[in-house]
Formats: structure tokens, sequence, C-alpha cells
């Protein structure tokens, strides 16, 4: 039996890896403060064990890492919009860097035994770099706070996992679309908002012209990524672009869920949002080396996605 701690559990990503995770012989404990997870993401399964919390009580995560002793660790949980963490730049440092360093730290100090410790970094972190398709070695620039956060999360994790030789791992996550991402949210990915308006005839708004482009991943793709790096020991003091390695406009992927779905979208077009990057798309040779990522294609996967809702 191995024993995983996942924060954000109760959230899109967080979910979909639960609901993988019970299929083995796993005991999971997701620590999340529902902010934006829903606790109706989680199965019932007495495999799991869900605790209402926020991962910036530094002290309560600390004791729960040591009576636990997780073989696992999977970091997700976050203020996971690049617009809010615009609003709200100090929560934004609190919840995406300083609790996950008390998190590595705690490991560090404590000697904690651990197969793989995990964390979810962004795409966002690459900015407006204008080199396509975006690849590991690339230099970055984290042009909000978000991508600031994220980026000196993943440093923290290669480097700790260097100095102290501890097996931590990190990945930079494009947009990862598909059942459970909230629709409720302003602040969910974009293809659960155009869903959404779908589904209930309401308007939606093309933040600019619709033309830019975003590398849209399947979330049991990125499900099939993580467990992958969980179980790789090679997998290690390294990042991974975690993507499909397609660049596709905002405009095309409407038209599939309209196609998809049927209906038509109402939409208007405003003003780019503040912090927006224009284009992205992932090269995932990286991870595709390892061979144990799937990759849907994006038709199928919005498919799937539709039919989910
Ligand atoms: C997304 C992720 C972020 C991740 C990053 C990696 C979400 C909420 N954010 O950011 O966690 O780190 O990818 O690349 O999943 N848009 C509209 N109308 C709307 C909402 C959005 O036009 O109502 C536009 C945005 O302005 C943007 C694009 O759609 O140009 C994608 O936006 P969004 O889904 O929020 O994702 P990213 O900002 O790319």
């Amino acid at each position: 039996m191995s024993k995983y701690l996942v924060t954000g559990g109760a959230g899109f990503i967080g979910s979909n890896l639960v609901d993988e995770l019970i299929k083995g012989d796993n005991q999971i404990t997701v620590v999340d403060d529902l902010s934006m997870g829903l606790l109706s993401n989680l199965p019932d399964s007495d495999k799991v064990t869900f605790i209402k919390h926020d991962i910036t009580d530094h002290d309560f995560m600390s004791a729960l890492l040591i009576n636990e002793k997780f073989d696992y660790i999977v970091l997700l949980a976050a203020i996971a919009s690049v617009a809010d963490s615009v609003d709200r730049p100090y929560d934004t440092h609190e919840i995406n860097q300083e609790a996950n360093l008390n998190i590595i730290e705690t490991i560090r100090r404590e000697h904690l035994p651990l197969k793989k410790l995990f964390f979810a970094s962004s795409a966002a972190v690459y900015g407006e770099n204008p080199i396509l398709p975006k690849v590991e070695t690339l230099a970055v620039d984290p042009l909000t706070q978000y991508a600031v956060d994220k980026y000196a999360t993943e440093r923290a994790i290669i480097n700790y996992s260097r100095l102290y030789d501890l097996p931590f791992v990190t990945v930079r996550f494009f947009n990862v679309f598909g059942p459970k991402q909230n629709p409720a949210s302003p602040y969910s990915g974009v293809l659960s908002i155009i869903m959404n308006a779908l589904q209930n005839d309401k308007p939606f708004t093309f933040f600019g012209d619709g033309g830019q482009t975003r590398d849209f991943v399947f979330v049991g793709d990125v499900v099939s990524a993580i467990i992958g790096l969980l179980h790789t020991p090679e997998a290690r003091a390294d990042v991974f672009n975690i993507a499909n390695g397609q660049q596709t406009t905002l405009q095309q992927v409407a038209d599939d869920l309209q196609a998809i779905t049927g209906k038509t979208l109402n939409a208007t077009y405003k003003e780019a949002r503040q912090g927006d990057i224009r284009d992205s798309y992932a090269n995932v040779d990286k991870i595709n080396a390892f061979g144990f990522m799937t990759h849907t294609p994006l038709k199928a996967g919005l498919k799937i996605y539709a039919d989910s809702v």
C-alpha cells in the first residue's frame, strides 16, 4: 500500500488524479480549502481522507507530513488563475510559493522518507518569449506574480533535489481541460467558461480577438504524466512541459466546441486581459521520451469533456 498526499485534491486536476489513484492499492489524503475545488469532485471511497485546510498554515502542514510519512506528495493547491493573481499578488505569493517552500523545507529538515514529490508549475513562466514551441531550455519571462511564484517554487524544487539529493520533480502545465473543471468560477480555464456559456445560452467574452493561441491538453493525459513521473525514479531534479504539443487558436477551439455540442456561442470581443500571453504551445519531446504520457487528440478530448457535463 502506498500513501499519497494531494494538495488541491478536490480541484479540477487533483480530483481527476485521485479518481485514478483509487484504482490501485493506495491511501490518499487530500488537503484542500475548497476555494476553487468542490467536495463533490472527490470519489466516495474509504481510500480517500479529505481534510479541509489551507496549505498556508505551515504548522499544520508540517505536522501532517511528520505524522503521516507519505510515500508520494503531489502539490497542486494554488491560486490557479493568472487573472486572479493579478488581483491578489500577496495571496498568490503565500499560496503558490511560501506554502510549498514550507513543505519541502519540512521534508529536508525532518529527513522524511519519500519516494517522490511532484510540483505543478506553469507554462506561464515562459511569458512573451517569442520562440515557439516553448522548450524547457528557453529563457523564462514571468510576467505576473502568478508566473513569478510558480517559477520560484519550480527552482526551489530543483535546487532542493540537487542540494539535498531529494526525489523532487516539477512540470509546466499548459492549458489543461476536461471533466470537473469548475465552470462556475470566472477564474476557471477558458474552455469550461465556453462550455458553460454554450450549455446555458449565456454570453461569452473573448478577451482579445480570439486569435491568441494555446496548447490545450486533456486532463486524462495530464494524470498519465503525473503518475508516470511519480513512478520513474530517474525523473528528478528536472522540469518537463506537460502539453499536447499543438498550437490552437481560442477561436478554433470555440468553433470545435460549437460543432461538438451543436450549439451557437453568443460571443462578444473585448480588450485583451492584463498580463495575458498571446501565443503558447509546447515542445513535448522531453516528457514523451519516457513513453508513459498519453496524448488524446484535441477533438476527442473535447468530445469526452462535452459528454461529461
Ligand atoms: C492557463 C491556466 C494557468 C496555467 C496556464 C499555463 C487556467 C484558469 N489558467 O492560463 O493555471 O498556468 O494556462 O499556460 O486554467 N479568455 C477569454 N475569455 C474568458 C476567459 C479567458 O477570452 O472568459 C482568454 C484569456 O484572456 C486567454 C485565454 O482565454 O487569452 C486562456 O485563458 P485561461 O483559460 O484563463 O488560461 P491562461 O491565462 O492561458
